[in-house]
């Protein structure tokens, strides 16, 4: 018997026909897709805009002045649009495309370090960042002889903001930290970090692959110097994403790729470099992907974000009360504040044998590191079981989560 009080206000039943890939059977049960943390289902709307467009105006952009080429600019640049929005940017020309964060963190690794990180000088970042936030690091404190500095977690997954604020020095140059883990769930106190680092003159980069999926963004407010985020996490499609940048950093910054597109003017003698943001956008973009992108934020402001974060919510309170009464589990990541995901172990299972066992029931959710092997090491332990929750999800699901990971216990225990 069900025990803890729902909400069952949100109409996820009516959301549910939006994504008909909820209708799928796996190993002959319904689908409980709680992987959403990896990548999110995509709405009908969203499919119906790619197809639409490979069979209505696909065409390449800024090239033509052919009605196609018209038809397909407008809506690619349209989708920049809607992404300033989003996140509150002052021009549309501060949004950048890219595959997605991991891209974009690469982007801005290689191209604010080239001008800006020197021998000697030191970026932060945190240990329960996910690789693609802290190899990119690596490798430009490799090439310029840098010096990478970790703030520390707490026990809870919290960073320890005292530590924080005493790794800053004059070296210092940039801090690089999610918004979101994709490990634990912890919702970072971004405002205040960044309140810190700017009090030393150093700009900040925000991780969001795993914050713009619960919520708008504001750059502004925020006052961000650099926000990535990817499409696919966000119920758009696969291969988009991109990033906000501070102008005045962005027009400082040199290209990351080049080729078509970037140029203003090309000869053998001297080439001149497009204005941002195309500066960063050498050849074909993905048109396709980036006007799909803008569907999936339409589609999430008619849901409504915050219905989607109360109802998020909601899930993850359940989950975790479920998860805690039930005994022979152990929650990694106890933050005050966390994003509709939990990370946790069977006692005395190995994470992998429990997702094995917990597919065959046609449960999606993901074990193992996480792309965040310093942080399991720092809980000392080599992975976990993590689900992660979406607005189309459903308390009935977390049962069925419940009832697998009983059959989980009564078969290794
Ligand atoms: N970064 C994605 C995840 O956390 C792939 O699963």
């Amino acid at each position: 018997m069900n025990t803890i009080a729902v909400n069952k206000s949100f109409d996820v039943a009516t959301v549910r026909k939006d994504f008909p890939i909820l209708n799928v059977e796996v190993h002959g049960n319904p689908l409980v897709y709680f992987d959403n943390a990896a990548t999110t289902q995509k709405p009908q709307q969203v499919i119906d805009t790619l197809n639409d467009y490979y069979r209505r105006y696909n065409s390449n952009v800024h090239r033509g002045v052919h009605y196609l080429s018209q038809v397909a600019t407008d809506a690619y640049e349209e989708a920049r649009l809607k992404v300033s929005k989003l996140l509150n940017a002052s021009s549309s020309a501060e949004i950048i495309f890219t595959r997605g964060t991991t891209e974009s963190i690469n982007l801005i690794a290689f191209s604010f370090g080239e001008v800006f990180i020197h021998e000697g000088d030191e970026i932060i970042i945190s240990t329960i960042e996910h690789h693609s936030n802290i190899v990119p690091w690596q490798l430009l404190c490799q090439r310029k002889k840098a010096v990478l500095k970790v703030i520390p977690v707490l026990d809870n997954g919290v960073l320890d903001l005292e530590a924080y604020r005493g790794l800053f020095s004059e070296h210092t140059k940039l801090v690089a930290v999610g918004h979101i883990s994709n490990a634990l769930g912890t919702v970072n106190p971004i405002a205040e970090m960044i309140a810190t680092a700017h009090a030393h003159q150093v700009p900040v980069l925000i991780d969001g692959a795993q914050g713009l999926p619960h919520g708008k963004v504001d750059v502004q407010s925020l006052d961000c110097d650099f926000y990535c985020f990817s499409g696919h996490k966000m119920y758009g499609p696969t291969g988009i994403g991109g990033f906000y940048g501070r102008m005045s950093l962005l027009e400082q910054m040199p290209p990351y790729q080049s080729g078509g597109e970037m140029i203003q003017d090309v000869s053998f003698a001297c080439t001149t470099f497009n204005e941002v943001p195309y500066k960063f956008e050498a050849g074909t973009p993905n048109i396709a992907d980036a006007i799909g992108l803008a569907t999936a934020i339409e589609y999430l402001e008619k849901v409504g974000w915050d219905a989607i974060a109360k109802y998020e919510q909601e899930l993850l309170r359940y989950a975790t009360e479920k998860l805690t009464l039930e005994g022979g589990i152990t929650i990694i990541g106890t933050a005050p504040d966390k994003a509709s995901l939990i990370s946790f172990l069977i006692d005395g299972v190995h994470p992998l044998d429990a997702g094995t066992i917990i597919d065959h029931f046609g449960i999606a959710i993901r074990t193992g590191n996480h792309c965040a092997q310093p942080l399991m090491d720092r809980f000392g332990i080599t992975g976990t079981i993590r689900a992660s929750f979406a607005f189309y999800n459903t308390f009935e699901e977390i049962d069925r989560l419940m009832a697998a990971i009983r059959k989980v216990k009564q078969m290794f225990l």
